[in-house]
Formats: structure tokens, sequence, C-alpha cells
């Protein structure tokens, strides 16, 4: 690469924000903000900007479970999500919303220009819909028997047991998962987007956009079995953006999703007076990067150039897949314990040992990375400690205390620098290229030889004799120096470790180049342990804490222990009140005693119950749950009722004899 200076934007895929940041997540925002640092290492405009993906039917649903708006609920994880990815030294330029003025009015032009311009049409199809609910089914949310392999409790798109892809009408038995009723089949009018218009016009962007081999091999696949149209509507109820002249019918997710890479660059670019208009008119002088997983090939590769060529925008400068992660040879998974959240980790260990491992293990290709406990162990103790922070706390001992913090005004051994040097562009270009597993073998084969250097002149033995004081404060600033350029390489991957080293060195914020001038005759701090080795015991602990997640989270992925169960504590409740939320669909708040005790408790049973029937009633209560903050007040317990819902939903009732507060055993 040049000199020139480089105006890129470049963005993670933007996370769903309806769950947590897990160990899978955190492959792509560390690859990327290690790309992204490294770039501005390198003295380019690189602005990193990422989002919360706030729409859809998951999102709608779960604020429906929790009786929050989904704005609410999409705020709330999206600042978890950016606090957690923050804490592992992801370092966005803007974190946004696709749920933004920005992104609206973005997908609105869009999709009208789009129109204009006779890119989209509209067609009546066939869907499931769930007659209880109101509302047509995405194929998760319906299961039946698998129409091949006739295995039980399978997803309306495809058998995770046989491995089959069907329609959901093929499923056998169908069900809704939210209702439990059988769907029915009913049609509804469709926005469709013409993809098909665009091979001619991806098969350029293809070439001109150095895809990696193992990406431009799928496309080929997809081009030999033809572009389909896209389904780019959904109907109410729906969390999302209404379409332009529709008072029913809203954007799939999909499409206004990677628009919001836009409306957040939008957003930052307003905030920081840079001109939108010219990262996004000209391709040559502005480039744009998406770093994404290989799931989602298809929308980045195809979808989403063809929407942007149709709508007259320019189209990304590459797309960069990686694979997912596993664990110990194994896919994450809840029901295994091998599903590692963010915070689990972060609660044991350092973040820098996760990012130079992953760094140890990335290349640009889809292929998985494997998360292997010992070997992380192993390799990072070896790697960071062993050889990296070893050359340091070997040399700036001497420094500190024989020669009042200062480094000497030569060095020892130029050549030996000039090695390191020599090897810049090499490194560089592994991380332009996303080797950075290259990048890591280069870096640490110098931090051999910086330590071989230190153990053949042993400043230990030369100090002894008074005669080579001098040699010794040259050797050791040699070390120092030596540790200095591999720091600077390192800089993108562990950024915290080298800010320290920043410190220590009395500098400022390095650039790459700041490799070619050595640090001479200036004072350093006192050398404060940079990082320490990682203990074993807390990796094996951050897996059994994984697998305590997993009992605590997730109910339909595993079972509970009897001890688990025996925890709940249950009483007895008398209805005092009863009252109707009018903005809720199915919540009732209620005021219940135990036992002098009142609680608020607020139950989904308005379909079931009107409030006169209830006042009197003893029922029973889960009253050791947490307080939960609901959209109309905190609810403080839980009361239990059986049944498949609608108006078939049964209170638990208690015997007469019983009294409030009475524990249920
Ligand atoms: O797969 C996902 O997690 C999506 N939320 C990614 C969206 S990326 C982009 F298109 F916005
Ligand atoms: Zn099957």
């Amino acid at each position: 690469m040049t000199n020139i200076k480089r105006n890129m934007i470049v963005t993670s895929a933007l996370p769903y924000a309806n769950g947590s940041i897990h160990m899978g997540h955190l492959v792509e925002y560390i690859q990327t903000d290690i790309w992204v640092r490294y770039q501005k290492l390198k003295g380019h405009n690189c602005f990193y900007v990422c989002a919360a993906d706030a729409h859809g039917t998951p999102i709608m649903i779960k604020a429906d479970e929790e009786g929050i708006k989904p704005e609410d609920l999409v705020k709330r994880i999206s600042k978890e999500q950016y606090n957690d990815l923050n804490d592992f030294g992801v370092n966005f330029d803007n974190f946004y919303s696709t749920h933004s003025p920005e992104n609206q009015k973005l997908a609105e032009d869009i999709f009208k220009t789009l129109k204009k311009n006779n890119h989209i049409y509209t067609k009546e199809i066939e869907q499931a819909y769930d007659e209880e609910k109101k509302m047509f089914l995405p194929d998760r949310f319906i299961k039946g028997v698998c129409p091949k392999c006739k295995s039980e409790d399978q997803y309306g798109d495809a058998c995770e047991n046989c491995g089959a892809t069907y329609n959901p009408n093929e499923l056998i038995d169908p069900f809704s998962t939210l209702s439990s009723s059988k769907p029915v089949w009913k049609k509804s009018k469709h926005y469709f987007f013409k993809l098909n218009n665009f091979e001619k016009s991806l098969k350029e962007w293809i070439k001109q956009s150095n895809l990696h081999k193992s990406i431009s091999n799928k496309l080929s696949e997809w081009f030999e079995a033809g572009l389909q149209d896209w389904d780019i509507s959904r109907d109410e109820p729906y969390f999302g953006f209404k379409i332009p002249g529709e008072s029913k019918k809203y954007f799939y997710v999909w499409l206004d999703a990677p628009i919001g890479y836009l409306a957040s660059f939008l957003n930052f670019a307003e905030k920081n007076q840079i001109e939108y208009d010219s990262y996004f008119n000209s391709e040559s002088e502005y480039e744009l990067f998406h770093f994404i997983g290989k799931d989602i090939v298809y929308f980045h590769t195809l979808f989403w150039p063809a929407v942007l060529e149709g709508a007259n925008i320019r189209k990304p400068t590459s797309v960069f897949a990686h694979g997912f992660l596993t664990i110990n040879g194994k896919k994450m998974s809840k029901s295994r314990g091998t599903f590692i959240n963010a915070k689990t980790y972060l609660n044991l260990l350092d973040p820098s040992f996760i990012r130079y491992y992953y760094a140890a293990k990335l290349g640009p290709s889809m292929e998985d990375i494997d998360l292997n406990t010992g070997d992380f162990v192993a390799r990072v103790n070896s790697d960071l400690i062993g050889k990296l922070i070893n050359i340091a706390s070997r040399c700036s001992g001497f420094i500190n205390k024989q020669f009042n913090n200062e480094l000497s005004e030569t060095l020892d051994d130029f050549d030996l620098y000039n090695q390191f040097i020599e090897k810049s562009e090499d490194i560089s270009n592994h991380f332009e290229n996303r080797e950075y597993s290259k990048a890591m073998r280069e870096i640490m084969l110098l931090a051999d030889s910086a330590n071989r250097y230190i153990e053949e002149k042993k400043p230990w033995v030369m100090i002894k004799n008074t005669d080579q004081r001098d040699e010794v404060q040259k050797v050791c600033t040699q070390g120092i120096n030596l540790f200095r350029i591999l720091m600077i390489y390192l800089s993108p991957v562990i950024p915290k470790i080298s800010d320290g080293v920043v410190e220590l060195l009395n500098e400022k914020k390095w650039k790459w180049n700041d490799i070619s001038q050595p640090l001479l005759g200036t004072k350093i701090k006192k050398f404060k342990p940079l990082l320490t080795r990682i203990e074993n015991e807390k990796v094996e602990k951050m897996m059994v804490s994984s697998s305590d997640d997993k009992k605590n989270n997730s109910s339909n992925e595993s079972n509970i222990t009897i001890d688990d169960f025996l925890k709940i504590d249950l009483r007895v409740g008398l209805i005092t009140q009863a009252e109707e939320i009018e903005e809720a669909d199915k919540l009732l708040k209620l005021n219940i005693d135990l036992d002098g005790e009142s609680r608020t408790i607020f139950a989904g049973i308005k379909s079931a119950y009107k409030t006169n029937e209830l006042i009197g009633r003893q029922v029973v209560v889960a009253a050791n749950l947490a307080p939960r903050k609901m959209r109309f007040g905190v609810s403080e317990g839980m009361v239990l009722a059986a049944g498949p819902g609608g108006e078939d939903i049964f209170l638990l009732s208690v015997d007469e004899g019983a009294k409030p507060g009475m524990k249920i055993k």
C-alpha cells in the first residue's frame, strides 16, 4: 500500500437487539476492530460504524412477553451490548440504531427510487397465519413433524434431525409456537425486489471487489441456481418502518438493516462535520468495507449491492466474511454449556487474552475457528507473557534501578533493530489482508529473537562488572526498543496493553511509522506488570459458569434439577384487587395478600378472567422471583396458571382451608 491517506468506512454486522453478546459475536467485532485500529495506526481516515438491529418479529414478541415497548427493549439491550463490546476494546466511532429517523428516511428514499426505477413489484402470496395471535408466522414460529424423517418438534423451514429443508406447508401437524394453535393459510399482498434485474451488474461488482475465493465460489453456485426475487415486506403486527403508501405493511427487517450502516454513518457525519455525500457518491476515493459472518453472505453480496445499485448509491468496496466459533471443537450450544457470554468471560479474564488468541487464529477465509481452552491458556501464557512481556520486564528493571530510569543515547545493535523494522512491510500486509495469524507468527518470531539477544548478552551478569555498566544500559535500551516495535505492531490487537507501554515509555499515542525512530536518551517510568498469566482455574470457572448460565437461561433447551425447582417459594395468595390495564392486551394488575404483605403482580390472564371474578380468590404465587420492571409498573411475583391460552387459561386454585402466606410444598 502507498502512503496516500485513505478514506474508509468499516462496519460489522449489526447485532440483533434481543440477546447478549457472546464469544461467537466477538470473533467478528474483534476482527473488525483490529483492522480499523490498524488503518488508523497507519494514519488513514477510517470510521468504524455499527448499530443495533432493532426490527423484526422476534424483538416484537420478546418485548410483548416482557410487557414493554419494543423501543424500550432495544434501548436496554443495545446499551448492554455496546458496553460489553466496549469492555472488549471494540472501539466504534458510532454505534447507532436501525430504529432511527435517519434510517427511516434513507430506507423510504431507497424504496421510492427502487420503485421508480422499476425494481419493485407486488404480488399476493399465501402464508401461515395464527388466528389467535392475528399474525402471519415467520418459518421459525411454526413447528411440526418433519415431512421427511417424521421427527417431532421441527421448525417450519428445516429439520434439525435429518437436515431436510422444506416449506412450512409441508410440515405434518403444524402448530404456532406463539399460541399452539394450528396455523391457517392466508393470502396477502407482498412487495418484491427484482434481484434478477441485477445479475449483470452484480457480476461486474464481484469482479472488482476482491472477494475472498471462498465467497466468489459460493456466488458462482448461487448464480448457477438462479437469482430469486426477494420479498421485502411484512404484514402487521410488525416492529419496523411502514412502507410508504401502506398502513398495515412494513419493510422486512433485512431491507432496513444494512441501510442502518448508512444511517449510522450519516448520524456520525452530521455530528462531526464530515461530508456524508462524498463517501456515498464516489467509489474510488472513498472506500466502504463490511465485515460479516459466513451465514449472511447472500444478503451482503447479492441483495445489498443490488439494492444500492438500483437506488443509484455506491456499492461496497469489498465484503469480508469469517467462519463460526467452535468451543473445544464443538458448536457453541446452550444445552452443552459451551455458550459463553461476553459477560461471563469479562467477569474472570482479561479481554487482551482473547483478542490475541483470536488474532492468532484468524485468517481471511470463512473457515471456522476453534477456541480450545487448553490451547488458549498455553498460547497466551507462552506468547504474551513468556515471550512478549518478558522482554520488557527483563530490561526495564535495570533502567529503573541502575540508570535512574534513563535510556542510553545509542542502541547496542542497530542491525538487529533494523531487522525488526524490515519486517514492517510484511506484517503490515498481513494486517491489511486480514492474515492476522500470519502477522502474529511474524511478531512472535521477532519476540523470540529479542529474547535470544537478551539471553546472549546477559545483562544480569554484566551488571556485576562495573566496566560494563554502560553496556548494560545500552543492552537494556536495545531490549526496550525491540519491545516497543513489537508493541507498535501489536497495538491493533492488544490496545490496552500498548496504551500501558506508551505510558511506561512517556510517549504520545503511536503511529505505525514511529518504529523508524528508536527511543533514546529519554526517561521511562517505573515498570509495572502489564499483564499477568492466565490461570487455568479461571478458564475452568468460565466453562462451569457457562453451563450454569445454561441452567438459568434456557428453559426449553435443558432440564432443570429438582434442587432448582425447589428454590421456587410457592405461597398461597389472596387476590384483594384486580384492575384492567387498558393499553395492555393481556395483562391484569392484581393486588395479592400474602399474610399481611401486599404484592402487585401483573398477570397475562385478561383474555380468560373478568376482574370481578378474581377478587377474593386464593391462588398460587411464586413469591421469591426478583421484581421485574414492566411497561405498566413493577411486578413482584407471578401467579400460577395453566392452559393453551386465550379463554383457556386456568388459575391454579387453593383449597379453602389454606391461608394467605402459607407455603405450598
Ligand atoms: O445476522 C444478524 O445478526 C443480523 N442482525 C445482521 C444484520 S447485518 C446488516 F445487514 F445490518
Ligand atoms: Zn427430518
